[in-house]
């Protein structure tokens, strides 16, 4: 039967002010997934580096999506995958978009394309839900669509791919893990008018620095009154880190999803590397571990390659 390699990557949901609503796409790290189409309904999951993966698919982020899909298809198929785990679960940068994205992805190709993005980001969120209880897109529809998404509703589905600007993306994971889960809970269900009025302002004046390929505007707009005060009490050094990546020259960021990743943007390739050398001195100096990447923003999302045979 057929296959094909899939490699799904990282994604920085929220973009500050954005929260469940706005997405991009990153060129590393990326998960590599190997998956194959059978005749046999139903879904194998395996973790190619000793990874712990739930091995029932309707519990795994990259199977749930598939038993929705094969549910619709009702024809006797299923899959095999196999996932090299490189965006670590926990760690902010869209480890379970990856997975079901890919999934989806890799299997509307095997299956001949009988799917449209959207439909392929309706069956993804499958998976968000399996790992976060909550059905989200602003991982899952970066990594399919590429550059940045906004997600203008998601019942009914509603995605609008905005032109990616040339801006580098410094990213820092910090090796503690964050669940999505537990990050949502903390969440308060109320906002005072005011910081609500200050956060519309910022979304709508990011989205305009996009789309106008506005660097300062960007930079300003990169403000949350809402998620950073309450989120970053689980990041330790982000306050400090985030103002010294400024002093060092990033146009501004935060918390990359629900943490507890740190991304920041900034206009050259050099910046974003100085600004990358701060957050690894940042977590040296708090004898934290860490990861850190510095990546364009990726315009192409989920890249299939073909196996032959
Ligand atoms: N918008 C989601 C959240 C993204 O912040 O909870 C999770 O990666």
């Amino acid at each position: 039967m057929k296959a094909c390699i899939a490699y799904a990557p990282g994604t920085v949901a929220n973009l500050v002010c954005g929260f469940d609503i706005l997405g991009l796409c990153l060129d590393s790290p990326a998960d590599k997934m190997e998956v194959r189409l059978t005749d046999k309904a139903e879904i194998i999951i395996r973790s190619a580096d000793g990874y712990p993966l739930p091995e029932d698919p309707a519990l795994n982020t990259a199977g749930a999506p598939l038993l929705e899909m094969l549910q619709d298809l009702d024809q006797k198929l299923g899959f095999e995958i196999l996932i090299h785990k490189r965006i670590k679960p926990g760690s902010g940068i869209g480890s379970s978009a990856a997975s079901a994205a890919g999934a989806v992805v890799a299997a509307n190709y095997l299956l001949g394309n009988p799917f449209d993005k959207a439909q392929l980001i309706q069956y993804a969120m499958a998976g968000e839900k399996v790992a976060s209880g909550v059905k989200h897109a602003d991982n899952v529809a970066p990594c399919v669509y590429g550059g940045i998404t906004l997600i203008r509703s998601i019942a009914p589905l509603d995605i609008i791919p905005l032109a990616a600007p040339d801006l580098y993306v410094s990213v820092v994971h910090p090796q503690i893990e964050v669940r999505t889960a537990d990050a949502r809970a903390i969440l308060r269900q109320q906002i005072p008018l005011k910081n609500a009025i200050r956060q519309w302002g910022n979304i709508a004046g990011l989205v305009t620095g996009i789309l106008k390929n506005d660097a300062a505007l960007i930079g300003r707009s990169l403000e949350d009154h809402i998620i950073e005060p309450i989120r970053s009490t689980l990041i330790p050094g982000f306050k400090e880190l985030k103002e010294s990546c400024k002093e060092a020259g990033a146009l501004g960021g935060g918390i990359s999803g629900s943490g507890p990743s740190i991304f920041m943007l900034s206009t050259s390739r050099h910046t974003a590397q100085q600004v990358e050398e701060v957050m690894q001195k940042t977590y040296i100096e708090l004898g934290i571990e860490y990861h850190s990447y510095v990546s364009m923003i990726n315009k192409e999302g989920v890249r299939i390659e073909p196996v032959k045979g």
